[in-house]
């Protein structure tokens, strides 16, 4: 499993999908204004606030995704995941979670329950200890702020 880093902290691998480098540019009246560099550095200063790493990932290619998921089960303590599309048909990516074992949070931009029927089911949900939708770029960090309580422990 995992090795502590320096401070001891824990460590986290964000993973996101197909198209979401594509943020600031693609549907900003869906997904917002904010690019993923923005994404990913508000992320890091917030982890690093509560002396976590994180290590982020991006990729349009679903084994690219699932390499990385196996990785983190030698270094990470917990997976934060926007899967995009691969949220609604990516089997391999729910099997390569439920694999490592990781506790994983699921995350979107937008409420994929408001928008097209397809959009409302998740094969990766069922594997995760939960999700959060629907806050744009703040869902990344509501999602990391719930995957920290839950491996601190503070599942009350
Ligand atoms: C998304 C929602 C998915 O349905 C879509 O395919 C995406 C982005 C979101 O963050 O809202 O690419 O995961």
């Amino acid at each position: 499993m995992s090795e502590a880093n320096d401070k001891g902290g824990l460590r986290v691998l964000v993973l996101h999908g197909p198209n979401l480098n594509l943020l600031g540019t693609r549907e900003p009246d869906v997904y917002g204004a904010a690019t993923l560099a923005e994404i990913d550095d508000e992320l890091r200063r917030a982890a690093a606030d509560a002396g976590v790493e994180i290590r982020a990932v991006q990729s349009n290619h679903e084994g690219v995704l699932i390499d990385a998921i196996h990785d983190a089960a030698a270094w990470a303590d917990g997976i934060l995941i926007n899967p995009a599309a691969y949220t609604h048909t990516s089997v391999a990516l729910r099997d390569a979670i439920r694999a490592v074992g990781l506790p994983t949070v699921e995350v979107h931009l937008s409420n994929v329950h408001a928008r097209e029927r397809f959009r409302r089911r998740s094969l990766i949900a069922p594997v995760c200890v939960g999700q959060i939708a629907g806050f744009g770029a703040a869902s990344y960090r509501l999602g990391l702020t719930a995957l920290l309580a839950h491996l601190r422990g503070a599942r009350r």
